[in-house]
């Protein structure tokens, strides 16, 4: 379990908007391509992306929050628990993948693996410091000041990252980078 969410609590299942982060980039995304939304929730990213003309892979061990595209043929739903072993999406490459408020760190490098040539990475969750301000407040889903930047370090270019206190939509310690691979 990466959030300290209760199994009862299904807020994150219901996609709200878009994170500004994710929008900001997700132009650059390559026309057309797949984008994979990792930890998926309610969508709410691969939901943006769809509307933008892309196909969407939504991974999640509970994918309850987006049973309502399953008919799509643009949607391709994964569930599984990405903690336990076996990679569901070993040899598989996306044009664009998006990680929100969530972190696993032994499978950073997968989600680092999963980006095409020429794809991007946008990942934003809370880091060191959130225990402030709320949960997440373990350590365990907290990154650490420049850990994104070291996940990707001579695999993806950096194209911005960032450690800061936000206030939207909660007061909250988030890192957050955009990445791609060459
Ligand atoms: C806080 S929600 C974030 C949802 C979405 N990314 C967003 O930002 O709106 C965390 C998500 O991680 C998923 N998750 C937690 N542990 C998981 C695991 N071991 N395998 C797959 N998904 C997991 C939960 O089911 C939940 O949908």
């Amino acid at each position: 379990m990466s959030m300290e969410t209760s199994k009862k609590d299904a807020s994150h299942r219901t996609p709200g908007d878009p994170s500004p982060w994710i929008r900001r980039f997700a132009g650059l995304v390559p026309a057309a391509g797949a984008v994979a939304d990792i930890a998926c929730g309610g969508g709410r990213h691969g939901r943006f992306f769809l509307a933008q003309g892309h196909p969407v892979l939504f991974a999640d061990r509970d994918v309850s929050g987006v049973a309502d595209l399953k008919e799509r043929q643009d949607v391709e739903i994964v569930e599984a628990d990405l903690e336990q072993s076996g990679w569901p999406l070993a040899g598989r490459q996306c044009a664009g993948v998006v990680v929100t408020n969530y972190l696993w760190r032994p499978i950073l490098p997968r989600m680092v693996a999963l980006v095409a040539p020429g794809g991007l990475l946008l990942y934003e969750t809370f880091a060191l410091g959130n225990e402030a301000f709320g949960r997440p407040s373990n350590p365990e889903f907290l990154l650490r000041p420049g850990e994104l930047l070291e996940a990707v370090r001579g695999r993806l270019d950096v194209l911005a990252y960032e450690q800061r206190v936000t206030d939207e939509p909660k007061r909250a310690v988030i890192q957050h980078i955009a990445a791609r691979r060459r």
